[in-house]
């Protein structure tokens, strides 16, 4: 019998329509257009601002229903909905749970996944696992952040790199020997003091004193997260090869998390890979977080093909990082 793997076997996704621009940052924050476009590679983010009180689910939903539609997959098929983000709806109902009644997907149990920008490439490991595993056949990923929940716009260190957004992917078995075929995945814990939120949790809950200093609002100390980031990706994405004996030739594309287009090119880099063959939506949603590597997906879809050799990269707070390679398992 052919061993069981994971593949991707649809994708959704959904930016907000609300675009917040280089130029609308000047007018806000001690900012400008060249300064954000050389440091980072951003024209532009989305903010959601459709409705007044939808959260990360709102995304979600719109990402998983473009994937139901798209990939004409019944909702009432799906064993597990998962939901990797920062910012979910709320501190202790699951987000994944509301996400999942709401799609059609009345037979399914349902959990949020955290590992801040690592959160989507980690829930690529637990989906594929259970997959594996043989105990279910369909399980939704969606990385979703409403990052502008978390975000100053008074601070030009932070707001001038978030954006909202969400990607949902499928994962199904296979038997042709596509989907997941390897992961190196990190973590360390003496990261958090550089990229995170102080208040709002079980440390530091919520007082006047709090919302008084911003302390509801992510903070990052971006030169040494830069530092960890730039080395890190890297290496894990190198590690993946040479584990896999893959040259660049063998790579059809990388997915790196859109933190930095520095970051990006400096992984590519690394990797030996022409700038072709790397996916890049930076410029249009800025950092969506946990969307950055489903929301790429679904923009090349279309130029993917059976077979394709994938490399995902990604790095976050906590710190969490990571490298996954998987073999894409259809054509369009
Ligand atoms: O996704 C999770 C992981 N996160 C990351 O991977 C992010 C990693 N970090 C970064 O991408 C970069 O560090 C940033 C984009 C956040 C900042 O770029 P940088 O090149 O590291 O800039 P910097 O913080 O070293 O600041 C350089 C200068 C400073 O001025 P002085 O001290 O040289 O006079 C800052 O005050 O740029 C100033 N600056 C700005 N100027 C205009 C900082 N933010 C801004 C701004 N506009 N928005």
């Amino acid at each position: 019998m052919s061993k069981l793997t994971a593949a991707i076997s649809a994708v959704g996704g959904y930016v907000p329509k609300f675009i917040l621009t280089n130029k609308m940052l000047e007018g806000m924050v001690d900012t400008n257009d060249e300064w954000i476009t050389t440091r980072t590679g951003i024209k532009e983010r989305r903010v959601l601002k459709e409705d007044e009180g939808e959260g990360t689910s709102y995304l979600a939903i719109k990402a998983a229903n473009d994937l139901i539609e798209k990939g004409g997959v019944d909702p009432t098929e799906i064993d597990l909905v998962m939901v990797a983000t920062a910012t979910p709806d709320g501190m202790v109902a699951s987000t994944a749970a509301f996400v999942a009644s709401e799609i059609g997907a009345t037979n399914a149990f349902g959990y949020d996944l955290l590992a801040a920008c690592s959160s989507f490439l980690f829930g690529m490991s637990t989906a594929a696992s259970y997959i594996e595993s043989g105990r279910y056949k369909k399980v939704l990923l969606i990385g979703a952040d409403k990052m502008s929940s978390i975000i100053d716009y008074t601070d030009r260190t932070t707001c001038i790199i978030f954006g909202d957004g969400a990607g949902a992917v499928l994962f199904e078995p296979n038997t042709e020997g596509l989907g997941l075929q390897d992961e190196y995945l990190r973590a360390d814990g003496s990261g958090r003091k550089f990229l995170g939120m102080d208040a709002g949790g079980s440390i530091m809950p919520a007082t006047e004193e709090t919302v008084k200093n911003r302390k509801h609002f992510i903070y990052q100390d971006g030169k040494s997260v830069f530092k960890f980031a730039v080395s890190n990706m890297a290496d894990v994405a190198a590690r993946i090869m040479e584990s896999n004996e893959l040259t660049d030739e063998d790579i059809s594309w990388l997915v790196p998390h859109q933190a930095n287009k520095r970051i990006i090119d400096a992984t590519a880099r690394r990797m030996g890979l022409d700038n072709s063959k790397v996916m890049t939506n930076i410029q249009k949603y800025g950092n969506t977080t946990s969307a950055t590597l489903p929301l790429l997906l679904y923009d090349y879809e279309d130029q993917l093909k059976k077979g394709d050799n994938l490399v995902f990269a990604a790095f976050g707070g906590g710190f969490t990082w990571g490298s996954i390679y998987l073999k894409w398992a259809y054509d369009k």
